[in-house]
């Protein structure tokens, strides 16, 4: 039960010996960032999070979800970023939810809103909002209205049941509306950052509402947190990764995109996007994080990534063992020619074009490497989480920016607030 790190279409570009020249700077990044002495250095409390989260804990959320489950045909999860990508991701990857899930606070399109309210109108519904800071505009805007449609179907006492906040533990409107109306609460740790607390009761809440094995994914991180903490150059492939990639953005490769050929994956991209985009791009500096699901976006980015401009650079996440399987039939006929691939599987058709992607990117001038899930689990979706955090934050180092800041997201609120009238 692993993450894998294939780094063969990096021949030519980057080879283990380059990271080598630079594990100086790279020690004192680990060093930075073990003892809080770099810059965001009071915000890294994701780092020994998964071994800090007790197992009773974890009991007490799986009770809940089962609570909530029993009265509840589904779910509304509110919130934006950080309190919102690592829920779907989580759920869409693992595609075992045990009610249905509904997000709202991540856009403000009323007709989004509109249709997300009539499908549930009829339905018993309950709700978490979710907001570290507990006065986006987003999500308090969208639990203002859908508070609105609960307050018309429920008595004050079955809203205590149905509305459960995740916020602050103390500032903020959020911890303000849960302590006065008495709604069931859960607190974000003040150290842990919105883009790094999947495994914080912002994810941990609405995952475990929604039926999923949350126990599994801490248990893949805290696996994370074993193989991806030490400074070791040739063992700890989160170190690679991370000075892989700032050693190829120094070579004029300014983009980034990861590609999966499991569409499962889209929203842990997603995820990914804004752990990397926030997490890096300050300063004027950072790489540009995209994402492509395959064999979809061959059709059309193929083409650029093939034979378009040399500044990107590609990071694959297969998975070793999908959990199920198809076989290509045999047809008589045979008029298309696919009798070749009869009595395979789909996936060993869809590993060979993963294969041919990688290999036709790498000789077009695109270097590549590749992530290997063992399974689509929820124990290697927490490793993956955790490997993703520890490389971004040696990566934002080396690069020299405060990897646990987002000052740009500022400046639109501003704006925003100024066009509404808000002090
Ligand atoms: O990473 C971050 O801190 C942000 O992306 C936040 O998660 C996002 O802005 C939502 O903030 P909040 O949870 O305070 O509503």
């Amino acid at each position: 039960m692993s993450i894998i790190f294939n780094r063969e279409h990096l021949k030519g570009f980057i080879e283990q010996k380059d990271i080598n020249k630079i594990s100086s700077r790279i020690e004192k990044a680990h060093n930075d960032l073990e003892q809080g002495t770099g810059s965001g250095g009071e915000i890294t409390g994701w780092k020994d999070l998964p071994s800090r989260i007790e197992n009773n804990f974890i009991d007490e959320l799986v009770k809940l979800g089962e609570e909530v489950r029993s009265y509840s045909d589904c779910v509304i999860s509110i919130g934006i970023g950080g309190s919102y990508l690592g829920i779907r991701s989580s759920v869409e990857f693992l595609r075992e939810y045990k009610i249905p899930i509904h997000y709202a606070g991540n856009n403000m399109s009323v007709d989004y809103l509109h249709h997300l309210l009539e499908s549930v109108k009829d339905k018993s519904v309950s709700v978490v909002v979710i907001s570290k800071s507990g006065a986006t505009t987003e999500p308090a805007i969208a639990f203002r209205i859908v508070k609105q449609m609960l307050k018309e179907k429920y008595s004050e006492e079955e809203l205590k049941k149905r509305i459960i906040c995740v916020t602050d533990g103390e500032k903020g409107a959020l911890r303000h509306i849960a302590d006065t109306n008495g709604y069931r609460s859960f607190v974000i740790p003040d150290d842990v950052g919105g883009r790094f607390s999947i495994l914080t009761p912002v994810g941990l809440v609405p995952l475990a509402i929604a039926g999923v094995d949350i126990k599994s994914l801490v248990d893949g991180a805290r696996k994370g947190e074993e193989e991806y903490s030490k400074f070791d150059l040739e063992n700890n492939i989160a170190y690679q990764y991370a000075a892989t990639r700032y050693l190829l953005s120094k070579k004029g490769k300014h983009i980034e995109v990861t590609a999966s050929f499991y569409d499962n994956l889209y929203y842990v991209l997603e995820w990914w996007k804004q752990l990397y985009g926030e997490s890096e791009a300050k300063d004027g500096k950072g790489i540009f994080p995209a994402s492509l699901i395959m064999s979809t976006d061959l059709h059309s980015m193929g083409q650029l990534m093939q034979e378009g401009a040399r500044n990107v650079f590609e990071t694959f996440i297969d998975i070793e063992r999908p959990n199920h399987s198809i076989l290509v039939p045999k047809d008589d006929e045979d008029l298309d020619e696919f009798n070749i691939v009869a009595g395979k599987d789909l996936d060993y058709v869809n590993t060979q074009a993963y294969k041919a992607t990688a290999s036709a990117h790498f000789e077009g001038g695109v270097p590549n490497m590749t992530l290997t899930l063992c399974q689509a689990d929820a124990f290697h979706l927490g490793q993956l989480y955790y490997f993703y955090e520890r490389a971004v934050a040696i990566s934002g180092y080396l690069l020299g920016v405060n990897p646990f800041n987002q000052p740009g997201v500022e400046a639109y609120k501003k704006k925003m607030f100024a066009l509404l009238g808000k002090k």
